[in-house]
């Protein structure tokens, strides 16, 4: 087949073409509508030629009027086999559009944080939503227009070869003649309408970064360069758009004039035949009628290969994101682990680790052990890989090299899911979704009671806080949590991991925005927490007070655990620790002494 080798994204096409096998009964009763409403097409005219030639020229009343009523019946059947072909078709692009919307969603669930780091959340939006639609759009109309117009164009060839051929070839020129305008158009033009999609695009993308970012420009008081950056994009937008639309609209007269032309033809040497009685008024009428048949589906074949190369290239996006490589995913004898089987040991045998993509080794040989129940520190300053060894436990990354352990597993061998409903994190940025914050509590475990959700936000010091709003547990945060102080959103992230069941418990600097006092508050409910449960606790802290009562400490420097052990033996063997102990007491000192 030669339209195989067309263009790489074909492919991707195909499948989503495979899709329509799902849907059997709309594909067979929309084809059956659809070759039912051609051949209404086909036979209208010979009824036309029927009623001039044996009922007006022969003066049969009778021929004229059952003429008139089969040109009525006709016209009713058009009208139901258009909405079959249309209403199937219509319905199975809808279906394949909620088909692939969840696709792409359910991968956007499993894909890996590394993902992320190296693909906007602007470009995810517009793949979900637009090139969704242009998929839609193709199937919905441009499949349908394509199909019934190969079906029309080559049965109405057939019918002017057999009515007339030397007048069939004059009319069956304008097919050449139109295929080569169309196909220069599109040569000429094919970078324009792609244009379209890549001005969309980065339109759609300044859109995301300013509503994420609107308190940043706000503050940077840039409203009126942030307007004018869109305004100017949005410009471009509508620039290639209008041109677009001139020529496109410049294409029609040459293409009206070309059918003009062909109806000119045909009517000069078909009427010399009429009148030279080798052909019959009737079927001149007739024969002109199929003009249309044949003109209009090479128009529509030719217009829809525009509308199939864009569908292409959005098919090829959205299975990009379908087939992405998940590099984290259960090896095929991962172990599951149940709450009561996991004591919470943790252990890092000589781990390296780089992030995926990057050429820098953000850990270098990182050993150390938590015993099940232990509370462990980790201190060091920002940017020193604080956050990236807590993100090894919970497998959000994996190592480069070396070994992490949980409970003597290495956590690759480990499931997933039991892996992390096991090792509760905590993160720095407390994201919220939108709802009440009793649901935001319950995010992890939907169904816990009220008694459960008050106790865990005690836990985390919010609870105060809570009571005395006017609709206490059930005030609706925004999305991003707007309306909570940054403390607050910290506390109800607190609470909202507290309340599920975990051995391990990570949190990564997750008082930072809290003032000191709340903050060692929390640390204390959690001490009992920890007492009650034996859990193990890792807390990654900006301040060595709130820590010192640690287990173990472990300070990371540059990528590298430079020194582990209880307080006072940090304080005697590292002079690093000590620096940041006593830069911290200075910063303090006068807050404290004000505090006491
Ligand atoms: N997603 C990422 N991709 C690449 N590099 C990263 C990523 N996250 C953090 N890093 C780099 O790794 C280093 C350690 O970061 P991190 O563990 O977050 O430090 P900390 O939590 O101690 O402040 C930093 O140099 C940072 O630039
Ligand atoms: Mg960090």
């Amino acid at each position: 087949m030669p339209e195989q080798k067309s263009t790489s994204a074909t492919p991707s096409l195909r499948r989503v073409l495979e899709i329509l096998a799902s849907y059997p009964w709309f594909v067979f009763v929309g084809i059956i509508s659809l070759l039912l409403l051609i051949t209404t097409n086909a036979l209208t005219p010979q009824l036309f030629r029927w009623g001039i030639d044996r009922g007006i020229s022969e003066n049969n009343l009778d021929v004229v009027f059952k003429c008139a009523l089969f040109l009525v019946l006709a016209a009713v059947g058009r009208g139901i086999f258009s909405f079959g072909q249309n209403f199937c078709a219509e319905s199975i692009s809808q279906n394949v559009a909620y088909r692939l919307r969840n696709q792409v969603f359910s991968k956007t669930q499993n894909l890996s944080l590394s993902y992320y780091n190296n693909t906007s959340s602007g470009q995810l939006l517009t793949r979900v939503t637009s090139d969704v639609e242009q998929i839609r759009t193709f199937i919905g109309t441009t499949l349908l227009q394509v199909t019934s117009g190969f079906i029309t164009l080559i049965t109405s060839s057939i019918i002017v070869f057999t009515m007339n051929w030397k007048l069939a070839l004059i009319t069956l020129t304008a097919i050449p003649l139109a295929v080569f305008l169309l196909s220069q158009f599109f040569k000429k033009n094919s970078k324009l309408f792609g244009m379209v999609q890549v001005k969309l695009a980065n339109l759609n993308s300044i859109l995301e970064e300013n509503l994420i970012g609107v308190r940043v420009v706000k503050a940077f008081v840039r409203e009126k360069s942030e307007i004018s950056r869109y305004t100017t994009l949005n410009g471009e937008l509508l620039d290639v758009n209008i041109k677009t639309v001139k020529v496109v609209r410049n294409l029609f007269p040459v293409l009206f004039l070309l059918s003009n032309l062909i109806s000119l033809a045909v009517i000069g040497f078909g009427g010399a035949e009429v009148i030279g009685k080798q052909f019959s008024l009737g079927e001149l009428i007739a024969f002109n009628s199929y003009l249309v048949f044949i003109l209009q589906p090479v128009l529509q074949i030719g217009f829809a290969a525009g509308v199939i190369a864009q569908a292409s290239a959005s098919a090829k996006r959205v299975y990009e994101i379908i087939d992405a490589k998940i590099d984290i995913s259960n090896n095929p004898n991962a172990i599951v682990l149940g709450l009561s089987d996991i004591k919470g040991e943790i252990k890092f045998e000589n781990v390296g680790f780089r992030y995926p993509g990057s050429t820098i080794e953000t850990l270098k040989n990182i050993s150390f052990e938590a015993k099940p129940g232990e509370f462990i520190a980790i201190v060091g300053m920002t940017g020193s890989g604080k956050s990236s060894i807590a993100n090894l436990i919970p497998r959000f990354y994996d190592v480069t090299s070396g070994i992490v352990r949980v409970d003597g597993y290495d956590v690759r061998d480990l499931k997933l899911e039991s892996l992390r409903s096991h090792v509760a994190t905590v993160f720095q940025d407390a994201t919220l979704f939108s709802g009440t914050i009793r649901e935001n509590i319950a995010y992890g475990l939907p169904d816990s009671s009220l008694e459960q959700i008050i106790e865990a936000a005690k836990i985390a010091q919010i609870h105060d806080f809570i009571s005395t709003l006017p609709d206490g547990y059930d005030t609706i945060v925004g999305e991003r949590g707007i309306g909570l102080s940054g403390g607050q959103k910290q506390r109800v992230a607190i609470a909202r991991t507290v309340l599920t069941d975990f051995q391990i418990l990570i949190l990564d600097d997750a008082t930072s925005a809290v003032d000191a006092k709340t903050a060692s508050l929390i640390l204390e409910s959690l001490e009992e927490l920890r007492q009650a449960r034996q859990c193990t606790i890792i807390a990654i802290a900006q301040r060595i007070s709130s820590i010192r009562n640690a287990d173990k400490i472990l300070l990371v420097d540059k990528g590298e655990v430079v020194a582990q052990g209880k307080h006072e033996e940090l304080l005697a063997m590292s002079s690093l620790y000590a620096g940041i102990l006593a830069s911290q007491i200075q910063q303090n000192q006068p807050i404290s002494s004000q505090i006491s």
